[in-house]
């Protein structure tokens, strides 16, 4: 009799996790952005989201839970039941860095999550406050190189973007900047601007306003060409240091377990956020680069942040760094 009711009570949950499935959503989706408000990966979530929130006739709230380079955003959001009412924008620090940097990361980026799609690309520029001491990346080097420890670098936390990007100039220009960590890159901006911080390698979407409005001074994009939203800024190459190349990404993932047919509809919700004008417009105004068809694919997302983790292990620690 009770092997009957182990069978039926399984059934039971299948079929309520089918019809679960089939209605979906019935009620408003967490957007966990594992960094402060204002920043690129929360401007990312927001824009994406907002889209996204009217194809599945549900709200997408986003939620900031900061800390730790975002791997406790992360976490939170890996450890959340897989029903879909719980998803997350992580990115190439989160889902491809951080395993090298915390070897007591409690979640594993190519196995612990329900890749979702790629949402942007967002290269890497390189700025610093507006009275930094040079105006050419040649210049900035060289007083980064001669300061040492006097200079210092911005970023959001061991693991993240700006840390990964930041720790990875360092050591392309052989200097030792002493680093400045924030809850994300937006309040690390608010520093940059007030002239308290010197200089940060940080995401397109986040520091491509400012820029434009005088109000910090940009050196370089670590990408082979320019970027439309920014096209007096040269490319690294151009500037003298062709190693310094970075092209990070944002995404969303849902947490392993997540039913194919939820998947589906938010992979769906995201597909049409990307093809809509306006969104697209906002993400391109910024310096966004739209994913490729692939990227914005489950099964692209996974290959991505599979080659990621392993591009980002060597180059971490031979930089000596870890969170631990
Ligand atoms: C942010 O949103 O603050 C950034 O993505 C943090 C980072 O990874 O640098």
């Amino acid at each position: 009799m009770k092997k009957v009711t182990l069978a039926l009570a399984a059934l039971a949950g299948i079929v309520a996790t089918g019809a679960q499935a089939q209605t979906y959503p019935t009620r408003p989706i967490t957007m966990i952005v594992p960094f402060a408000a204002g920043g690129p990966t929360d401007v990312i979530a927001r824009i994406v989201g907002e889209h996204m929130s009217r194809t599945l006739g549900q709200q997408i709230v986003v939620e900031n839970v900061a800390g730790a380079g975002g791997t406790t955003g992360i976490t939170r959001g890996a450890q959340s039941q897989p029903d879909g009412y719980t998803i997350m924008m992580g990115h190439m620090g989160t889902h491809g860095a951080a395993p090298a940097l915390y070897p007591k990361l409690k979640y594993d980026p190519t196995r612990d999550f329900a890749p979702i799609g790629m949402a942007g690309g967002t290269p890497i520029v390189i700025v610093a406050k507006k009275d930094f001491p040079a105006n050419d990346l040649k210049t900035l080097v060289d007083h980064v190189k001669a300061s040492g420890e006097k200079v210092n670098m911005a970023h959001a936390g061991v693991g993240s973007v700006s840390h990964a990007s930041g720790t990875f100039f360092s050591s392309v220009i052989k200097a030792k900047p002493t680093m400045v960590a924030y809850r994300g890159t937006g309040p690390a901006l608010n520093d940059l601007m007030a002239g308290t911080v010197d200089f940060m390698t940080d995401q397109i979407v986040n520091v491509a306003p400012q820029i434009q409005g005088g109000n910090i001074k940009a050196f370089a994009i670590a990408t082979p060409e320019r970027s439309p939203a920014l096209p007096d800024v040269p490319t690294t190459k151009e500037a003298g240091l062709e190693g310094y190349q970075v092209s990070p990404w944002n995404a969303i993932f849902a947490p392993k377990g997540t039913p194919p047919e939820i998947v589906k509809k938010l992979n769906d919700a995201l597909l049409k956020a990307l093809d809509d004008e306006n969104t697209k417009k906002r993400l391109l105004d910024l310096g966004g680069v739209l994913p490729t068809a692939s990227e914005r694919t489950p099964e692209g997302l996974q290959k991505l942040v599979e080659s990621e983790v392993a591009r980002w292990t060597p180059v971490l620690k031979a930089a000596g760094v870890t969170a631990e």
